[in-house]
């Protein structure tokens, strides 16, 4: 029988990249999202991909009266915990709000899982526990923390309250996958990031400013200890991500306990790799100056993905040019994301 799952947050970038490969590889999906950050829309998208209309609810994953109505309509096989605010800046003026929704979210869907015997959860981590680590690559087994942001302790608290519940509930089965930077869209161009306001990652910028949005891409900082000066990242194209939710799924179905990932390709390109590769792949200028560095940047993160390759049997497999060209694809077609 096909197993469901159900995709907490699930009209957000990575979330919607992971419902087509969830579908494409046999499961049912279901969707709960508020849409504070992202919009119904990208369903009709979805459709248009897949063929199939995800079943989605307008819910705040907090609200557990809401939540349960999704557990008690559907039956649920696994989670994946997609729920949360995401912006670094913003986290360190609002924490409460960081803290309350991110930590809160966890606690709702754990409760109402735990209610309708659903055990498997993945939750979406990120390289930002790594806090100002200095030595490359990033391993599992390093050290976490201290984060530099509410943000990022959200993820980090989030990750070591998962493993907690894991250890002492036998059957529980949680799978944290430690994100680098997702960048790139479907190559349909039918979705894609969708950023409110000025964005604040490096690829929706270059691609707003490729398109006449914004005059010039600032470039944080060139003396860092870095090739050229500017800051060095591990850059995973949203499909490989998303393949990569599909493995976690599938390896919670059929572990228990708590395990760890980093999802990331383990190359490191600099800022201005970033932008000589888009201005190549799309034939297009990215005009940039170069402004101060941004705080609690670091000069260089990239993965060691091999646990990920031997557990999981996950690699990332597309190009820089084809996130490049994605990206451009999707920003394109799609000036003003979602809206018309
Ligand atoms: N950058 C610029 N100009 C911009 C935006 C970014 O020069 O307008 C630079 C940054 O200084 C950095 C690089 O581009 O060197 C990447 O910056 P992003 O904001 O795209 O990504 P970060 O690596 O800072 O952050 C990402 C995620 C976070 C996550 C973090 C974990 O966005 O959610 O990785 O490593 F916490």
């Amino acid at each position: 029988m096909k197993k469901t799952v159900l995709l907490a947050g699930g009209a957000g970038y990575i979330a919607s990249h992971t419902a087509i490969e969830l579908i494409a590889a046999g499961y049912d999906v279901v969707s709960a999202d508020c849409y504070y950050n992202s919009k119904p829309e990208v369903f009709n998208r979805i459709e248009k991909i897949t063929g199939v209309k995800v079943k989605n609810y307008d819910v705040d994953v907090c609200d557990m009266e809401a939540l349960d109505k999704v557990f008690a309509e559907n039956r649920i096989d696994a989670v994946v915990h997609f729920a949360g605010y995401k912006a670094v800046g913003e986290s360190v003026e609002k924490p409460m709000m960081y803290y309350q929704n991110n930590l809160d979210s966890t606690f709702s869907l754990i409760k109402v899982m735990k209610k309708y015997g659903c055990d498997n959860m993945v939750f979406s981590s990120s390289a930002t526990v790594y806090g100002m680590q200095k030595v490359v690559p990033f391993v599992e087994t390093m050290q976490t923390g201290p984060c530099t942001n509410p943000y990022g302790w959200t993820k980090l608290m989030n990750e070591q309250i998962l493993m907690d519940f894991a250890n002492a509930d036998e059957n529980l089965s949680v799978v944290l996958l430690r994100y680098f930077n997702p960048v790139g869209a479907h190559k349909s161009g039918l979705i894609g990031e969708d950023p409110a306001g000025i964005p604040n990652n490096l690829m929706p910028f270059i691609s707003q400013v490729a398109v006449g949005k914004r005059e010039h891409l600032n470039v944080f900082g060139n003396d860092y200890d870095t090739h050229d000066g500017t800051g060095v990242r591990d850059y995973i194209h949203v499909v490989d991500l998303a393949k990569a939710h599909v493995k976690a799924i599938d390896y919670a179905l059929e572990h228990k306990g708590s395990e760890v990932f980093n999802i990331g390709t383990g190359v490191g390109y600099s800022v201005l790799d970033m932008v000589k590769a888009f201005e190549k792949a799309n034939d297009i200028k990215v005009p940039y100056v170069i402004a101060p560095r941004r705080p609690g940047d670091i000069d260089t993160c990239y993965a060691d993905s091999t646990k990920a390759a031997d557990i999981l049997g996950w690699k990332a497999e597309k190009t820089l040019e084809d996130m490049c060209r994605d990206t451009w694809n999707w920003q394109k077609n799609n000036p003003n994301g979602y809206d018309a």
